[in-house]
């Protein structure tokens, strides 16, 4: 085994964390811009929180480029507010381009041709493309420091959850229709159509 310190630079940080974490769910974050258009964006340090109050996290890092946070948090920190729309087998195209760094406040949707749609209570428009959509206000933000690479956490209370009727099965939603897809390390990403199933044990058919 090769042990390695962690303080390091950020480059190989990042790697040990994109290598060992894996696979990771995508959230596809829309957000209001100041002038009324739209930012969409993906995260793959993304994870669900707690599911009463109903609360997911995902972590955006300071932008390399300019050492600012990157839009989709000035916006949140703006506005309070954000909707996670979740990467597909039939998006994921469209969502690997809304990561391209664009001018504060160029709309991603225009630029990917994704579609947006009005929300209910949050004024950041839906993505018609994703068959989940969470309405979230925004709860916590934790930062980690102020260079390129830093991290935070930013939460947000899921306020409304929409699903599209078509991957629902038995009232659930389905893994097989919802073809998420996931990140690796370096271009990999993952698909959720190779699965095995493992019954949970309680604690009486372990002792047995
Ligand atoms: C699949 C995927 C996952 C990503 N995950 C993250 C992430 O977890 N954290 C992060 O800071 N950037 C992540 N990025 C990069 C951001 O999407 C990218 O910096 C984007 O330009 C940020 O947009 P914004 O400035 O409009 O917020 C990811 C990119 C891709 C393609």
């Amino acid at each position: 085994m090769k042990t390695y310190q962690t303080n390091g630079a950020f480059a190989e940080n990042y790697k040990f964390l994109i290598g060992s974490i894996i696979p990771r769910p995508i959230a596809v974050i829309s957000t209001r811009n100041i002038d009324g258009s739209n930012n969409l964006a993906p995260f793959s340090f993304f994870t669900a929180v707690s599911a009463s109050p109903m609360i997911i996290a995902f972590s955006p890092m300071i932008r390399s480029s300019d050492g600012e946070f990157k839009d989709t948090v000035k916006n949140i920190l703006r506005e309070r507010e954000f909707v996670v729309n979740f990467c597909t087998e039939t998006n994921y195209e469209k969502v690997n381009l809304a990561s391209t760094e664009l001018p504060f406040g160029d709309d991603e949707f225009k630029f990917t041709g994704l579609t947006p749609i009005n929300s209910e209570l949050v004024k950041a428009q839906r993505m018609e493309e994703s068959p989940v959509q969470f309405e979230c206000v925004f709860r916590d933000m934790l930062c980690y420091g102020k260079t390129p690479g830093s991290g935070s956490l930013i939460t947000g209370e899921v306020k409304l959850v929409h699903i599209d009727e078509s991957i629902l099965k038995d009232g659930k939603i389905s893994t097989d229709l919802l073809k998420a897809v996931g990140r690796g390390s370096g271009n990999d990403w993952f698909k959720t159509d190779n699965r095995f199933q493992l019954e949970r044990l309680t604690k009486s058919q372990i002792q047995k």
